[in-house]
């Protein structure tokens, strides 16, 4: 028999036989799952998805950190083994604030659902090789004095004089105080995080002595958390919103020529601003961030929606990407912009903080 006759046959005795299989399931008696659908993803896998959108541009794809600055490596095992499920939670939902790590949560308006934030966590912990410390309780009655003497001397170059985190993790915000214990802090200390620059201290400070050191630093200022209202989840984009992202329409249009092909100097952008050029501005933030404050005229398009917004985007004026990290988010705002098309697009080089400290216009704070 010819040989494709032979394959036809076995494809039709295949597509019959299934389709008797099919007819003959009733609901009741059919569990076993369609074949050709995708497996249900376990939660690891799905946090795996939501981690490289959302998360793996600072802390890296497999948890190495410092790909955007100061985001530390989460697949750490010094952290991993320190660092309860709870610590780790909170972090996502509730960031850090002052710092460019947001507020992910749905509680605080932003883009996770609990069981996105806890497939994340899976994910995060399956990079786990190493049985969990044993964390001490730990207090923090010892001496204040003593305690500001060595962080001056031991700390305070990596991470700031008040805690800010020069260029390492801040210690003085309100969400890190409320959720480390004084044992993660001082299991830090002591053993440090192995293949960074937080090296170990216990070789170098007594036991007292990193407990002065843990007593001072429950004393640095905490920065607030702002909870931001509004939306519970992303940003819908509609005609209507974006045609207003256009900055003084009718007005000539303003011109940059970006350096390195992709970053423009706030100077440079406030000067196009100031002159009432027209041009588009966005926020490449989660949409939360972008509520708390922003610069003034900016529209929200947070660089995981960049997609969805650029059927709507201007396409023959300039559109200016930012965030605070200050090139992370709105690198990949830019990135998306370029893919799809739009040539005339760039990044604020300097990010946003920096567009605040020169006083240029920005709403709320
Ligand atoms: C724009 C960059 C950026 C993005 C995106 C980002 N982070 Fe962060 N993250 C940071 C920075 C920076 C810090 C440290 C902040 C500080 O100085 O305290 C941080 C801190 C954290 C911490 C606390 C670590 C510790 O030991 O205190 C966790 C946990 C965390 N991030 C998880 C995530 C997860 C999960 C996502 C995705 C949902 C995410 N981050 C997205 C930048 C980012
Ligand atoms: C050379 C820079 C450097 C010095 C000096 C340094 N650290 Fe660190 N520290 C870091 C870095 C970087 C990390 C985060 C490493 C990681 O997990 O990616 C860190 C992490 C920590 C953490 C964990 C915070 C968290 O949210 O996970 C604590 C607590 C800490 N350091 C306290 C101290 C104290 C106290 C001293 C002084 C006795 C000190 N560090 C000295 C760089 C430094």
């Amino acid at each position: 028999m010819n040989r494709r006759i032979t394959v036809s046959l076995m494809l039709l005795a295949l597509l019959a036989s299934l389709a008797i299989h099919t007819l003959a399931q009733t609901p009741a008696e059919s569990p076993e799952p369609n074949k050709d659908a995708p497996a249900r993803k376990s939660p690891a896998e799905r946090g795996a998805d939501l981690y490289a959108t959302y998360c793996a541009l600072c802390h890296g794809k497999t948890g190495e950190g410092y790909l955007a600055d100061e985001a530390n490596a989460l697949g750490n095992q010094d952290f991993l083994k320190s660092a309860t499920d709870d610590f780790i939670i909170e972090a996502i939902v509730r960031g850090r604030p002052g710092t460019p790590m947001s507020a992910w949560g749905k509680e605080r308006a932003g883009v996770l659902a609990t069981s996105d934030v806890l497939a994340i966590l899976a994910f995060i912990r399956s990079w786990q090789k190493e049985e969990p410390a044993e964390v001490s309780r730990g207090t923090a009655d010892g001496d204040v004095k003593a305690g500001s003497k060595i962080y001056k001397r031991w700390c305070a170059a990596c991470h700031g004089q008040k805690g800010d985190g020069a260029s390492a993790l801040s210690l003085n915000n309100t969400v890190f105080q409320q959720t480390a214990s004084n044992g993660f802090i001082a299991y830090a200390i002591m053993n440090g995080r192995r293949e960074t620059s937080m090296t170990e201290f216990k070789s170098r400070l007594s036991t007292q002595e990193i407990e002065d050191v843990v007593t001072f630093i429950r004393t640095l200022e905490s920065v607030p958390e702002q909870v931001s209202a509004g939306p519970d989840s992303g940003v819908e984009f509609t005609p209507e919103r974006l045609k207003r992202a256009l900055l003084n329409p009718g007005n000539p249009l303003a011109e940059f020529s970006p350096f390195d092909g992709r970053y423009v100097p706030a100077d440079v952008v406030h000067k196009a601003y100031k002159e009432k050029k027209s041009f588009v501005i966005i926020d490449a933030r989660p949409y939360n961030d972008y509520l708390k404050s922003h610069i003034a005229g900016a529209v929200s398009v947070p660089f995981y929606e960049v997609e969805k917004a650029v059927d709507y985007l201007p396409r023959d004026s300039w559109i200016i990407a930012y965030c605070v990290c200050p090139h992370a988010m709105s690198g990949k705002a830019l990135d998306g912009l370029r893919e799809a098309g739009f040539e005339k697009s760039a990044i604020l080089d300097e990010g946003f903080n920096e567009w605040k400290q020169r006083g240029y216009p920005s709403i709320k704070d």
